[in-house]
């Protein structure tokens, strides 16, 4: 009752761990599949290792948090071992970024043969110069980027995008034209910040950073349901999700399941086994079969 599928990839119900939370090594990822995540998809990795940003890297906002991590990363060469020992018993979704076209072909397809798809963040508020939003704003760099990945690898390739444009549909558009075969919607929002009271300071150490979390899910779902009038591949949607009502309202906007970053952090990785079980209920009173006559009813 509660399957879905993207890009051919079946998951045994519609929430996936977002890219950034708990991520890094295969115990976790392995972890969150075991507490019922009907996808995994890891932390976003470069060719490189990363350190980011020194702390402080997140800071608690009204509805959320805000976090400017960086990026930080062990490297391809390190999450290649870790992806070895996934378990493999849901989809897995490789997070991968760079600065130019190349290099984001180079990461992708050096995990290529390690996971079921790969997710292009063109999208991060607070990357270095060149490797995250800038990428994501500008649709003529977002097809680019999309198909030099696309060229290079055989895997579903999904693109993940930035709420912080004028038109998401223009962005959705040139990933989709570029080869795309899913789309990730929403990045962080933002940038924002917070000021500490005592010292004056910006309290996160980059200053500015995304924003995640329940505020942002209004925005997330007016992403959603822009793109999926506009597009015809399928969408992950992905903000502010933390119980099963906000999963509804994204299946109702058009999103064929979603992904759970800041409520795996407030509520543990029980919330997805949590969210699965509401949904069920919702969908037994509602009598709704299968998530499938779910998507896009907010359109009709
Ligand atoms: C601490 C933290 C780290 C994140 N790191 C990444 C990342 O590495 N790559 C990425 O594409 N998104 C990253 N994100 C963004 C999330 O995947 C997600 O798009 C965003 O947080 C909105 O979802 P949420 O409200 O459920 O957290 C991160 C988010 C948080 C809170």
């Amino acid at each position: 009752m509660l399957e879905t599928e993207i890009c051919q990839m079946k998951m045994r119900n519609p929430t996936a761990l977002a890219a950034g939370v708990l991520g890094s090594t295969a115990a976790s990822l392995n972890w969150a599949a075991r507490s019922g995540a009907g996808a995994v998809v890891t932390k976003s990795f470069g060719t490189e290792p990363n350190k980011g940003y020194p702390n402080p890297t997140t800071v608690e906002v009204e509805g959320g948090i805000i976090n400017a991590i960086g990026l930080s990363n062990p490297g391809v060469e390190s999450i290649q071992a870790e992806l070895k020992k996934l378990e493999g018993n849901v989809p897995q979704i490789a997070s991968v970024y760079g600065s130019t076209p190349e290099e984001f072909a180079s990461v992708a397809s050096q995990v290529e043969n390690l996971v079921d798809a790969l997710e292009l963040n063109v999208s991060c508020p607070h990357a270095m110069e060149g490797c995250g939003a800038s990428i994501g704003q500008d649709p003529e760099l977002t097809h680019q980027f999309v198909k030099a990945v696309k060229k290079k690898v055989d895997i579903p390739v999904i693109a993940k995008l930035t709420p912080n444009v004028t038109d998401i549909v223009e962005i959705a558009q040139a990933a989709e034209s570029a080869g795309a075969d899913a789309l990730t919607l929403i990045n962080s929002l933002g940038p924002g910040m917070r000021i500490d009271l005592e010292t004056a300071h910006p309290i996160l150490s980059n200053r500015f950073g995304g924003m995640s979390g329940p505020a942002i899910k209004p925005i997330a779902l007016r992403c959603v349901y822009q793109t999926y009038q506009n597009v015809k591949i399928p969408i992950i949607g992905v903000g502010g999700v933390t119980n099963h009502q906000d999963l509804v309202e994204f299946l109702y906007s058009g999103a064929r399941c979603v992904q759970i970053g800041t409520a795996v952090m407030y509520h543990g990785l029980e919330v997805f086994q949590e969210i699965a079980t509401g949904l069920e209920k919702f969908m037994n009173e509602k009598n709704y079969q299968t998530v499938e006559e779910m998507v896009g009813l907010a359109h009709q």
